[in-house]
């Protein structure tokens, strides 16, 4: 593309012509796809009832933090409507013709929707839950919305969405290893499969951000540091608990997952490291003042977070959540 500056629009549109071979690269295709119910006891199936009292054995032992978290990510993956949502809305992605990128957010959000089905449906056979509560939470953090501080800037959203697509992928593959520690296979592999999921749309969209820094590499490299200074809130930062204010049960279940090891600062640094890396930053050249101002900025980053990680650090207190029986 050419050398004057130009609009997201523009960008936009000229990598949307290639959306069904990057659909072909990073989705999988729908009917040989894995569903919810590939992991769940079938309700058909005169072994039913066995086959729940047998999870409902696996579940005895998880501990409550654990279950905590668990119902977090849930609730987390089941404010799907909310990201749909935010992103159909993003510059560039339209409904009208060139149409591509919104069939990469319908595709993308038609897989994701299997997250929290599976999920949900895994917790309320346990018999471990207070489903009726987690379903309030989740319907407040669907009504409450979010707000991740990207407007509706392309570039900044897909910093955001690569970012968060690494950060469900490490949660979840912990929550899989903590449950086979647990002797919980079924729902290790359940937690396994989510977490395959969000590595490849992890991939997905830095290669979005890789194809930017082709064609508009100041701009990105900005938007990166933009977001990067505003830091990256994570998609329940609104979540609550009946009776509660916005945001209250967000800073628990975040200490929760902080104590079990599933997500922690030094993990939020360890992405950055990796998008630092994927995306070539110390070596992108072709920058006006503006970007490598900002890519200095983001070279250093990783160290003073660093240096601040270790001290930070309370000793977050035990919470009562009201989702656990
Ligand atoms: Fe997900
Ligand atoms: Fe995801």
């Amino acid at each position: 593309m050419n050398k004057h500056k130009q609009s997201r629009i523009e960008v936009m549109n000229f990598l949307g012509k290639k959306i069904d071979s990057i659909i072909d690269e990073f989705l999988k295709k729908i009917d040989t796809n894995w569903q919810p119910t590939d992991f769940l006891p079938d309700s058909s199936s005169e072994n039913f009832t066995a086959q729940v009292k047998e999870l409902q054995e696996q579940c005895k032992e998880l501990p409550y933090d654990y279950l905590a978290v668990l119902v977090g990510d849930v609730i987390t993956e089941e404010a799907l409507p909310t990201y749909e949502s935010w992103l159909m809305d993003v510059e560039g992605i339209t409904k009208h013709d060139p149409q591509g990128w919104a069939k990469w957010v319908r595709m993308w959000t038609a897989e994701e929707n299997r997250h929290g089905d599976l999920l949900n449906k895994y917790l309320y056979l346990s018999g471990r839950i207070n489903m009726r509560q987690m379903e309030i939470s989740t319907q407040y953090l669907i009504a409450d919305g979010f707000d991740i501080g990207t407007s509706t800037d392309p570039y900044k959203n897909f910093v955001y969405t690569s970012f968060q697509e690494m950060a469900t992928n490490i949660s979840h593959r912990r929550t899989a290893s903590l449950a086979k520690k647990h002797g919980n296979l079924q729902l290790s592999k359940i937690c396994g499969v989510i977490a395959a999921d969000e590595a490849r749309h992890a991939k997905a969209y830095k290669s979005f951000v890789s194809s930017i820094f082709e064609v508009d590499p100041s701009e990105m490299m900005i938007a990166f540091e933009y977001m990067m200074r505003k830091k990256i809130v994570m998609p329940a930062h609104f979540l609550r608990q009946a009776g509660e204010a916005i945001g209250t049960t967000f800073t628990h279940f975040s200490d929760a997952a902080q104590r079990l090891g599933v997500y922690t600062s030094w993990d939020y640094t360890e992405i950055l490291d990796s998008l630092l890396i994927d995306w070539n930053i110390g070596n992108i050249s072709n920058l006006d003042e503006h970007g490598e101002k900002a890519r200095d900025y983001l070279m250093a980053l990783p160290e003073r977070f660093r240096k601040v990680a270790g001290r930070g650090i309370k000793a977050p207190l035990e919470y009562e959540f009201n989702w656990i029986n």
